[in-house]
């Protein structure tokens, strides 16, 4: 299993190496880990660290440029420093609320993976698309992979429905399974769902063969809490 945690704009860079302290310890003392698992943590900007022994730091985003003028952005310089190379591109977030287009997304996938960078990216259908039917649902996502590589070998899917992200009302089991087996007909990356994954639900995410890890943003936020669900 794969766990992501994606702390959004949440945790400051004392709290982030806290976290990855506190994680670590119990990682290694409680061993519940086996050697295909992998966890990933994502940051804000401002809190990123190199990686540790089991735990990948990511970017939650980046510039598709090495450096350069763009304002308030960060770019491969700035990520290189801390050496990530690891990073989050798509997700719903960025594509809602701060504008990004499929050609945006599109330009950072192919920047980052020239870079050779490991990418989790995301799809997600919104609400409305979710009521018209399963056609609509599947139209809408395979639209989100216009100009990507899905070939690309360090690719990793997340499936994140957008009306069950943050709203502690995830996607059922049989949802997530159908949407997850459709894209493994053409997609040999992992993965992920995300989208309100917590205590509650964990258990039965973990017992689809369709889904290979999970990607959390609320329950990631408590040590405790993100560790829970690699227990669970
Ligand atoms: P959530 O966020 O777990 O709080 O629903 C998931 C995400 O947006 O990655």
């Amino acid at each position: 299993m794969i766990y992501a945690a994606n702390f959004k704009m949440n945790h400051t860079r004392v709290s982030t190496t806290n976290y990855i302290l506190e994680l670590e310890e119990l990682i290694s003392s409680k061993s519940v880990l086996s050697e295909d698992d992998r966890v990933f943590l994502f940051p804000p900007a401002t809190a990123l660290v190199p990686s540790s022994k089991n735990i990948t730091v990511g970017a939650q985003n980046g510039y598709p440029a090495q450096k350069g003028a763009f304002t308030g952005e960060i770019g491969l310089s700035q990520l290189e420093e801390f050496e990530i190379d690891t990073i989050l591109i798509g997700h719903s977030e960025r594509r809602e609320l701060l504008g990004e287009s499929q050609d945006v997304v599109a330009k950072k996938f192919e920047f980052f993976k020239e870079s050779g960078f490991e990418i989790i990216y995301c799809i997600g259908e919104p609400l409305e698309i979710r009521e018209k039917g399963k056609e609509a649902v599947f139209e809408y996502l395979w639209s989100q992979f216009e100009g990507i590589d899905i070939e690309y070998e360090r690719l990793i899917v997340a499936y994140e429905p957008i009306w069950a992200i943050g709203t502690g009302k995830s996607a059922t089991a049989e949802d997530i399974d159908e949407v997850h087996k459709e894209l493994k007909n053409k997609i040999s990356a992992p993965i992920l769902y995300g989208g309100s994954v917590n205590s509650k639900n964990i258990a039965s995410l973990k017992a689809l063969d369709s889904v290979d890890g999970v990607l959390v943003g609320s329950a990631s936020l408590e040590v405790e809490s993100f560790f829970g669900l690699m227990e669970a």
